[in-house]
C-alpha cells in the first residue's frame, strides 16, 4: 500500500480521542486529513497534511454553510469521511434536559446525516473505491438502563450506515461501522463513571483508529461492514 498521495480524510471529532488518533493514523497512512471540532485549542497535533477547522455538528445551519465551502476547497480527491464526533449524556430520561437530548442527537446523529450528505456525491465520484466510516457504539446495539437517549442516537447512526451500505456500494463508496465499547478519551469527563483504571478494562483511541485504517487498506471489493470491539474485562467505576 503506498503511503503517499492518498486523497484526503474528512475526519469530525478531530480535536481528541478517536478522531484524533484517527487523524494521526490517516496522515501516517499519507491521507491529507481535514479535522473538525468546536475547539483545537487542547489539540497535541500539527502537521502540514492536517488542516483544522472549527465546526459546531450540533449546528445545522453552521454545517450547511461550512460543509460546501470546505468540499469546494479541496485540492486533492476526497477518499474517506469519518462520522466519529459525539458526546454522551447519560441519566434516567426524566432527568435529562430538553436542551441536552436535542444536543446528543443533532451532535451524534443529526450533524453526521448532514456532513455525509454533502460528502456523498464526492465519495461516489472517486476511482477504485471510496470510505464512509462511522464510529457508532456498543450502545448502538443494545440499549441500557441511563442510556436512552445516546443509545437512540447511536441506534439511528447505524441504521443510517446500514442503509447507505446498500445504496452506494454500486457507486464504489464502502460504508463501514466500528462499535467500541468503552475507549478511554475524554468522553467521560463529564459524566459519573468511566472505566476501570486497568489497561484491560479500556480500547485505548489508537486501536480504533488502527480498525479504522484497516477498513480503508482492505481490498477495493472487500468491506469491513460492521465491527465490534471491545476491552478485554468490562469493568466500571464511580467517580
Ligand atoms: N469513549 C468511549 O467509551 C466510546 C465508546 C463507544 C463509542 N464512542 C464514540 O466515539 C466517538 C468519539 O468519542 P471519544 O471517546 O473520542 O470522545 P472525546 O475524546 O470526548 O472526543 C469527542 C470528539 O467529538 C467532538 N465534538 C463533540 N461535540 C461536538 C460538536 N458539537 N461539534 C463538533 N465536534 C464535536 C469533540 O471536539 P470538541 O469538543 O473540540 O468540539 C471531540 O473531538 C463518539 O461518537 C462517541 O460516542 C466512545
Amino acid at each position: 500500500m503506498t503511503s503517499i498521495g492518498r486523497g484526503v480524510a474528512i475526519i469530525t471529532g478531530a480535536s481528541s480521542g478517536i478522531g484524533l488518533a484517527c487523524s494521526k493514523a490517516f496522515l501516517a497512512a499519507g491521507f491529507e486529513v481535514v479535522g473538525l471540532a468546536r475547539d483545537f485549542s487542547k489539540t497535541d497535533l500539527d502537521h502540514s497534511n492536517l488542516r483544522k477547522e472549527c465546526l459546531d455538528l450540533s449546528c445545522s445551519e453552521a454545517v450547511q454553510r461550512v460543509l460546501p465551502s470546505i468540499l469546494n476547497s479541496l485540492t486533492e480527491p476526497l477518499k474517506v469521511l469519518v462520522c466519529n464526533a459525539g458526546i454522551g449524556k447519560i441519566g434516567y430520561l426524566e432527568q435529562l434536559a430538553v436542551a441536552d437530548i436535542e444536543k446528543v442527537l443533532a451532535t451524534n446523529l443529526l450533524g453526521h446525516i448532514l456532513i455525509t450528505k454533502y460528502c456523498l456525491p464526492i465519495l461516489k465520484q472517486q476511482n477504485e473505491c471510496s470510505d464512509l466510516i462511522f464510529i457508532g457504539s456498543e450502545s448502538a446495539r443494545q440499549g441500557g438502563k441511563e442510556g436512552s437517549v445516546y443509545s437512540a442516537s447511536k441506534f439511528g447512526l447505524r441504521g443510517f450506515a446500514q442503509s447507505l451500505r446498500s445504496e452506494c456500494a454500486k457507486a464504489g463508496v464502502r460504508v463501514n461501522l466500528i462499535n467500541p465499547g468503552a475507549v478511554r478519551s475524554s468522553f467521560f469527563d463529564d459524566l459519573h463513571f468511566e472505566p476501570g483504571p486497568g489497561d484491560e478494562n479500556a480500547i485505548l483511541p489508537a486501536d480504533v483508529a488502527a480498525m479504522a485504517l484497516t477498513a480503508v487498506n482492505l481490498r477495493a471489493g472487500t468491506v469491513l461492514d460492521e465491527i465490534n470491539m471491545s476491552p478485554l474485562t468490562k469493568v466500571w467505576q464511580s467517580k
